[in-house]
């Protein structure tokens, strides 16, 4: 096999070339080739320098992940990375694209580095539930101070050339063509100390305890940083190695590596051929300039696609775009944006009453009130009025995608478009295939979704596709455990704790009480219908399952507490001391149950597709990895036991897998 690493002279430098496609990770091939383009170096009088640079479209993006928990091959990458420290030849690192993880690592073993203004640099391991464990945390708060070392190690967001420089984290920017060449012009440096500074360490736990809650690595990462400002290099170095290893062997960053190539693997789409030919997505329609269209819209104005968005009244149309533009302003003014940027992203923007005017959309997407005669009445009017090819979608969230489609004449160009609310925050995309959705409609979108930085997943047409559906049985056995005894406190305290956002009760008041209520205050058949008679919708009454104060803080109601005891004596359910592992017994355990009927039904592609549902859709905490993830760390003969000892009627494809053995996720 040929070698990924190649050498060249240029006089008395000698520059080491990396091409290991797509990202130059740092696979056993590449630590050889590099060990050999060093040794090479020092072997040789002639030379008085080394640089190393990458080929393609990223320097070195961390170590190999796919290697993670196999044998490993010398050289192991920290012995690499001292090697090249130790040699008396400056090496000097090249930089472009992302120097991230090990090869943010290799950087700083360098005796310098020079990168292009593009470049980005940093140190995600954290995000894989790792740290950095080829001594970047004891060389990075040494080069660039303890405060930078925590905020690349604990929270894992490489950060520009521009702002390395600043710091210390590179010496020099080259031109941004030009790096091969400026990189072979450089020198030796001296070594900095980083200032020990147990003060900033502790004021940086505080700030971010909230982002940190319920992970385990970023409280290693910022242990091996604090250790670099206490202990002599080499025991920060073993100290780091034992970290590292302990991390490794754990089941959340199994979980953390498995949500990475769950996410990519999302993309790929069963039956389709990844080189299909996409349509051309120049102009973007949507039909809604509520909470919704709006937020839809903003995804597309971000990426540069210019949206015609359509209301009905001219007071609703105004008060949309309103709304984007505060959204905007709010970034702009947080510094996000630059206030050009606002001005461009609301100038692509078309607002209008005619329907007719999306006639020159590529993609028109509706966002309307959720009902299916609406719906079918508005795709027949779009049948007539978008132009040949246009792809129709719908942001139903419950919907037959196939019924709507059928009131068109071109069902092929029909599809789902499930986004999150709200839909310029969350990542998720449940992109839903109908009966007869083309193929090239379906990599269309999920190519876009890309574009305007989604998380698509491909989902059947079912009610609730693969996410709402999840949540049905979760919130019919909440409700259930409240008149066996448990309170919305208790529920929602465990489902907090294990590291969700937020519970169903939460949930409930957050999302408004009152969705999907028949409106009638007589009619009285649930704890639901007695709290939306009251006028109890949720935060945006101040009063739902919770009181809430002006700043929507919540405290436990006695009213709810006096419904839920009047309808536990109505319905005379029996009454028992509810534990918390039956909470989870009851209400994560049929979430996995529907998970397994909706791989049965073919309804989602994949195990890992339902993972990243959970995670990018429903805040479900990542370092679990998706309830089919953490189905399987739990334990397939447990949760059936569990289900079973409750009265559920098990998924048959999950008593299969408990019986031979086997797991969803691999
Ligand atoms: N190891 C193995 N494969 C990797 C990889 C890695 N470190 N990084 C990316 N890939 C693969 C992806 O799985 C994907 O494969 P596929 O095409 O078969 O799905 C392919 O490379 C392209 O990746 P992306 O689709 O993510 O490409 P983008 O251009 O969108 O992003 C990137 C590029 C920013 C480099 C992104 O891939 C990324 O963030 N990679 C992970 C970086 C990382 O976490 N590094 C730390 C690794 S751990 C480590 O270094 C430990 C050390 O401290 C000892």
């Amino acid at each position: 096999m040929t070698s990924p690493i190649t050498t060249e002279r240029h006089d008395d430098v000698l520059v080491i070339i990396s091409n290991n496609p797509p990202v130059n990770a740092l696979g056993a091939a590449v630590r050889q080739g590099l060990e050999a383009g060093i040794k090479q170096g020092l072997a040789d009088d002639s030379i008085k320098a080394i640089v190393i640079r990458c080929d393609g479209r990223t320097f070195f993006a961390g170590a190999d992940i796919t290697e993670f928990g196999k044998p490993m091959q010398e050289p192991a990458l920290p012995t690499l990375v001292d090697m090249i420290e130790a040699s008396d030849k400056p090496v000097v690192a090249a930089i472009h694209g992302t120097a991230l993880g090990g090869g943010c690592e290799v950087t700083l073993g360098c005796h310098y580095r020079i990168a292009v203004p593009s470049a980005k640099i940093g140190t995600p391991e954290v995000k894989l539930g790792l740290l950095p464990g080829a001594g970047g945390t004891q060389r990075l708060p040494r080069l660039a101070g303890v405060p930078l070392a925590l905020e690349l190690t604990a929270k894992g967001d490489p950060i520009p050339a521009k702002k390395a420089l600043e710091a210390g984290l590179i010496d020099r920017l080259a031109g941004e063509d030009r790096l091969a060449a400026d990189a072979i012009a450089f020198g030796r440096a001296s070594e900095k100390t980083a200032a020990p500074d147990p003060a900033a360490i502790e004021a940086f736990k505080k700030e971010n305890a909230r982002r940190f809650r319920g992970f385990d690595a970023p409280a290693a990462n910022i242990a091996c940083v604090e250790a670099a400002t206490r202990l002599p290099f080499a025991e920060g170095i073993a100290f780091e190695r034992q970290e590292f290893m302990k991390l490794m062997m754990g089941v959340q960053s199994a979980a953390q590596r498995h949500i990475f190539f769950a996410e990519r693997q999302a993309a790929r789409i069963d039956g389709v051929p990844a080189d299909t030919r996409l349509r051309d997505i120049k102009r973007v329609g949507v039909i809604g300039a509520g909470t919704m269209g709006g937020g839809i819209s903003m995804n597309f104005l971000s990426a540069g696609i210019p949206v015609t968005i359509v209301e009905m009244q001219q007071d609703a149309l105004e008060r949309g775009t309103g709304v984007i533009r505060k959204n905007y302003e709010a970034s702009a003014a947080k510094g996000r944006l630059k206030p050009e940027q606002v001005e461009a992203a609301m100038g692509a923007l078309t607002p209008t009453l005619d329907l007719t005017k999306l006639a020159d959309c590529d993609l028109i997407i509706e966002a309307v009130y959720e009902n299916m005669d609406v719906k079918k009445e508005l795709f027949g009017k779009l049948d007539t009025i978008a132009k040949p090819g246009a792809i129709l979608a719908s942001n139903t969230s419950y919907l037959n995608v196939d019924e709507i489609a059928a009131s068109t004449s071109r069902p092929e160009d029909v599809l789902g478009m499930h986004f999150f609310s709200p839909a310029n925050v969350m990542k998720l995309l449940e992109v839903v295939r109908g009966a007869k959705t083309a193929p090239d409609v379906l990599a269309t979108v999920m190519a876009l979704a890309k574009t305007i930085k989604k998380v698509a997943v491909v989902a059947g047409v079912c009610h609730g596709f693969i996410g709402n559906r999840m949540l049905m049985p979760r919130q019919v056995e909440a409700m259930k455990l409240l008149m066996e005894g448990a309170t919305p406190e208790q529920v929602d305290r465990v489902h907090v704790e294990f590291g969700m956002p937020m519970g169903p009760f939460q949930m409930s008041d957050l999302a408004g009480v009152d969705i999907g209520w028949h409106r009638d205050p007589t009619r009285i058949e649930s704890i639901r219908d007695a709290l939306a008679a009251e006028g109890r919708w949720g935060q945006k009454k101040q009063a739902g399952f919770y009181d809430y104060d002006e700043k929507r803080n919540p405290s436990p109601s006695a009213r709810v507490a006096e419904i839920i005891a009047e309808f536990r004596k109505k319905t005379g359910a029996v009454q028992h001391e509810v534990t918390d592992q039956e909470i989870v017994e009851r209400t994560l355990y049929p979430m996995v149950n529907e998970g397994a009927l909706i791989l049965e039904e073919g309804m989602a592609q994949r195990a890992s597709d339902i993972d990243v549902v959970w995670i990018y859709g429903y805040g479900w905490p990542v370092y679990r990895g998706g309830p089919m993830f953490w189905a399987d760390t739990e334990g397939l003969k447990k949760i059936v036991a569990g289900l079973e000892k409750h009265g559920f009627a098990v998924a048959t494809l999950l008593k299969d897998k408990a019986e031979s053995g086997g797991r969803f996720t691999s």
